[in-house]
């Protein structure tokens, strides 16, 4: 039996052609994905009771996606997050970015992977795969290095999505890939996500400043960025003077470093998980990125614009688990590495693994 069905999505305002894919996977879970931008549409999951949900916010067409900004669901590149004033030096060499987030650099630029389209393969099988790849050319948004990526959706028959990246280059280049689903597991039509309960292994966080650049790496304990032992994103969601670091990003807009990350550790580890107890729908993370940046969608303001089903955006709706390096790295000391050197694969995996607790 087919387990990828393909359809056509229309065409974005400047006639290129969407096909998305849906993945069929074990106890009706199943997701869609489209060629632009690796955007994941919707991913229906099961409750204990096999009761479907869509787990993820999203758009319904391709014109409300393109009318919209926040990333939703989106592949991320050249480089995740922010990258101050938009440059960075590179054996000697400065590389001048686009500045599309005031001074800085956010989410690979003007036209970053989100927005591209992904030539497609299909692997249909047991457990269905998606291969997008994407060839960025050298001084595309003005990085440096003509970039093959290829980024692989899989959906596993234990309720996982698996996504898998790998890259090479043909010139020493910089890049932090990820994707940007903006989650709630009771639905992204549910309401706030401050009661969802977040566990995660973390040592550090990044401190950063009014333009969300960072600054320092300050260990987690006894802040409210301490997800060691399981809490609601509620408890300490001090956007007030008790915490200046919340309160400046309006939420939770960080990156938290696992537990070991100093060691450059490259196995792919359980990390911890996302949990709505009103259904029942645990997220597990798993992945071999250092780090993670937590956003509770603080720029999910009303815009006019509507997502799914006509759903105004409300800010805390939905929670992203952004797997990466940290931002901004390349004009830090000791920070992660997010250098690719000729001859080096970028290999790189992430899974959020379902799991019923009732
Ligand atoms: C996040 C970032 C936020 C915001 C958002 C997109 O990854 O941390 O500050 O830019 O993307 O709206």
């Amino acid at each position: 039996m087919r387990k990828i069905h393909a359809f056509s999505m229309g065409k974005t305002a400047d006639g290129r052609e969407v096909t998305g894919y849906t993945m069929y996977g074990e106890n009706g879970m199943r997701v869609t994905i489209s060629d632009l931008g690796g955007v994941i549409w919707s991913l229906l999951v099961p409750d204990a009771t096999g009761r479907l949900t869509d787990v993820v916010a999203g758009y319904d067409s391709v014109a409300d996606l393109e009318a919209s900004s926040g990333y939703l669901g989106a592949l991320i590149g050249r480089f995740g997050n922010r990258i101050a004033n938009g440059q960075f030096t590179l054996d000697g060499k400065t590389y001048t970015l686009y500045q599309n987030d005031g001074n800085n650099h956010l989410h690979g630029g003007k036209v970053g992977y989100d927005s591209r389209i992904w030539d497609v393969t299909c692997e249909d099988g047991e457990e269905p795969a998606l291969l997008l790849s994407y060839l960025s050319p050298n001084g595309e948004e003005g990085y440096p290095g003509n970039l093959t990526v290829q980024v692989t959706y899989r959906l596993r028959s234990d309720m996982a999505l698996e996504i898998h990246y790998v890259a090479t280059t043909d010139q020493k280049t910089v890049l932090n890939l990820t994707n940007h689903s903006y989650f709630n597991l009771a639905g992204y039509a549910s309401g706030s996500v401050l009661d969802h309960v977040l566990q995660l292994d973390v040592s550090h966080y990044l401190e950063t400043d009014a333009e969300l650049i960072p600054k320092e790496i300050v260990p987690v304990k006894d802040t409210p960025f301490d997800f060691n032992s399981a809490k609601t994103l509620r408890r300490d969601f001090w956007v007030d003077d008790r915490c200046p670091a919340l309160k400046l990003a309006g939420g939770y807009d960080h990156c938290l470093c696992f537990e070991g990350w100093e060691r450059g550790d490259k196995q792919v580890r359980y990390r911890g998980y996302l949990e709505d107890r009103s259904s029942g729908r645990r997220m597990e993370l798993y992945t071999n990125q250092p780090a993670v940046q937590i956003y509770s969608a603080n720029f999910l303001e009303d815009d006019g614009n509507r997502l799914k089903g006509g759903l105004h955006k409300s800010k805390q709706s939905a929670l992203c688990l952004e797997t990466q390096c940290m931002p901004d790295s390349m004009n830090h000391q000791g920070f992660t590495p997010c250098t690719l050197d000729v001859g080096e694969v970028y290999d790189y995996t992430t899974v959020f693994k379902f799991v019923n607790l009732k």
